[in-house]
């Protein structure tokens, strides 16, 4: 069942936008899941942006019945939900392409290609920027930097990227969409329509959010040239890389102790009474599981000391000399009595 009473404008009134002339496609079942959006968040306007990539992902575009729907669902105006539907760019206030392209023309994809992708697409297509082919599969839309920078030219498609494109990759990459053939960005998810991709940003997944590396060779080049150079931030101490390895080795160390200790402390925080543990040791409900952590505890800082000690004894030889050492005296200098192991 159609949300129809949304779509309909007032009697008597003159519709402002075509859609208000158009049927909707938006239903109960469209209202219940922009309910189950607006559950996501503590405010509930907060949901406006994933609420109108849903009726995109219904409707196509941000309908005027889309914009009634949200307005209604979040008690705001149909002026509020307008104001932020026309404000980014993302959202479409008309029909686009089941596969919606966008070419980056800004400074450095431009001079790297973009520019040419964007002519070669426009002659082929017999569209420019902002128009649908008349078969409705692909609408051409430049766009300005997409944060991609690091592998310029880029265009996208339904915001899926393509990278390192030439004019023939991107023509080759339409002309395969449009005759139904699956196209991959090229960091690994099958390029999606339009309307799919619209739900994916309202925030139903399609599986394909962890497809492909997350962080690849050209944007991970600064990086490894500034390690190779041991370059670092002003004011930014000399990364020990030694140092790290100790601590893990350390952490390592407390965390299979804590998990020796853990066995022998019951499910009721109870701890389990050794055999040959002195009397009173950890057998009363004063101690209980705290002090079976406690023993842990101490377990683990020996366990500590003993892998340092095996594993990487010069610099558990530093630590132990240029750390611990001084703690073990007090202020005036003398040895304190539990040893300086306390504060
Ligand atoms: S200039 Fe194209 S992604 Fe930045």
């Amino acid at each position: 069942m159609s949300v129809g009473s949304h779509a309909v404008a007032t009697p008597g009134a003159t519709p402002t936008h075509a859609s208000s002339a158009r049927a909707t496609l938006l239903t109960e079942g469209t209202r219940a899941e922009m309910r189950q959006i607006i559950a996501r968040y503590p405010q509930a306007r907060s949901a406006l942006l994933p609420m109108l990539h849903l009726v995109q992902s219904v409707e196509g575009y941000v309908t005027q019945a889309g914009i009634e729907l949200c307005a209604q669902e979040l008690d705001l105006t149909t002026a509020e939900v307008s104001a932020v539907a026309t404000f980014y760019t993302m959202y479409k206030r008309r029909p686009v392409g089941e596969y919606h392209v966008g070419v980056c023309t800004n400074t450095l994809c431009a001079v790297l290609g973009g520019d040419a992708i964007l002519h070669e697409l426009e002659h082929h297509l017999g569209i420019t920027h902002d128009e649908t082919t008349e078969d409705g599969r692909v609408s051409l839309e430049h766009i300005e930097c997409n944060a991609a920078c690091d592998y310029a030219p880029v265009m996208t498609v339904n915001w899926e990227f393509l990278d390192s494109q030439t004019p023939a990759s991107a023509v080759a990459a339409v002309d395969t969409l449009r005759a139904g053939g699956v196209v991959h960005s090229t960091r690994g998810p099958a390029i999606c329509t339009w309307r799919q991709a619209s739900r994916v940003l309202a925030g139903f997944s399609d599986g394909q959010a962890g497809a492909g590396p997350s962080a690849g060779p050209a944007t991970l080049a600064g990086l490894r040239i500034a390690r190779h150079n041991d370059w670092r931030a002003p004011g930014v101490e000399k990364h020990d890389h030694a140092q790290d390895r100790v601590d893990g080795a350390a952490h390592r160390a407390t965390e299979a102790a804590v998990a020796s200790a853990a066995t022998s402390v019951s499910l009721t925080g109870d701890p389990v009474e050794p055999a040959d543990a002195p009397a009173g040791s950890t057998g009363s409900h004063d101690h209980g599981g705290v002090g079976g952590v406690g023993g842990a505890v101490v377990d683990a800082v020996e366990a500590v000391g003993a892998w340092i000690g095996e594993h990487l004894p010069g610099h558990a030889h530093d630590r132990s000399s240029s750390a611990h050492q001084p703690d073990r005296h007090g202020p005036d200098g003398q040895t304190r009595s539990d040893g300086g192991d306390r504060p």
